[in-house]
């Protein structure tokens, strides 16, 4: 009943010579009509990546906007803009964002009404951190996040949850498929309860964090994931294709 998504996150990576990986993808996302395809190049790439986009069925997102739609914010970007450059979804709330930039939940759920209201799906990360994990606090830091970084407003197909933890990312550990589903079950049990059985069964949950085409069919067998997103292994469409073969 879900559509699955296969997210690529180019962080900060990309000069337009990568744009022909977006046109490398565009085959592999129509040989996988069941998958939605989407990859979220830095802020320079969004609106070339659009036009090496159009006419397949790869959607093209950003990494970040501002709580506000326009005004005085020096090398900010807004929702608005996002859309109006042809983006469909943004990434906010990344570990990233929120250790480089000290972003708190506050600050997410802010940048995720902003999204709506702008006509963007948000694609909104959780995660703990190894010694969170450790002292085996991992559900009650994502469950907080959770709580403070989603608004009200979910309907479903505005929202995916991606469950990063934050010492999977960029370091090739990934959790068991154990742990992974421990902690799907949990947040779609949460969104269910909070939103209700419909929309909270129609928010779409994607694991992040080392996957690439080797992991990706185990990690897309465990119940309640519906897709990745993906750091490193998304720059190339040729590794990034498999990850999308696995969840077709
Ligand atoms: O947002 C995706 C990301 O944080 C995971 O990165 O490189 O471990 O796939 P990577």
């Amino acid at each position: 009943m879900r559509r699955k998504l296969a997210a690529g996150n180019w962080k900060m990576n990309g000069l337009r010579a990568a744009l022909s990986e977006i046109e490398a993808l565009a085959p592999k996302a129509a040989a996988a009509p069941g998958c939605d395809v989407l990859i979220c190049p830095p802020a320079t790439l969004i609106a070339p990546a659009v036009t090496a986009a159009t006419g397949s069925e790869v959607m093209i997102g950003g990494q970040d906007c501002h709580a506000e739609a326009s005004g005085a914010h020096t090398g900010d970007i807004s929702g608005l803009m996002l859309r109006d450059a042809g983006a469909s979804h943004v990434i906010l709330g990344h570990s990233e964002r929120r250790e480089d930039h000290g972003e708190r939940s506050e600050d997410v759920h802010a940048k995720v009404e902003a999204a709506w209201n702008a006509d963007l799906i948000a694609i909104i990360c959780v995660g703990e951190s190894l010694d969170q994990r450790e002292a085996q606090n991992t559900l009650d830091i994502v469950g907080a996040q959770m709580s403070l970084s989603i608004p009200d407003g979910v309907t479903g197909l505005n929202t995916v949850i991606a469950y990063e933890p934050v010492w999977a990312i960029g370091t090739g550990k990934v959790p068991t498929t154990d742990q992974i589903g421990e902690v799907h079950d949990f947040m779609r049990a949460r969104l269910e309860r909070r939103f209700g059985a419909g929309v909270g069964r129609s928010v779409r949950l994607l694991y992040g964090g080392s996957v690439k085409a080797s992991n990706a069919g185990e990690i897309f067998r465990v119940s309640n994931v519906d897709g990745a997103l993906v750091g490193g292994a998304s720059l190339k469409a040729a590794e990034f294709g498999g990850i999308i073969e696995a969840l077709a």
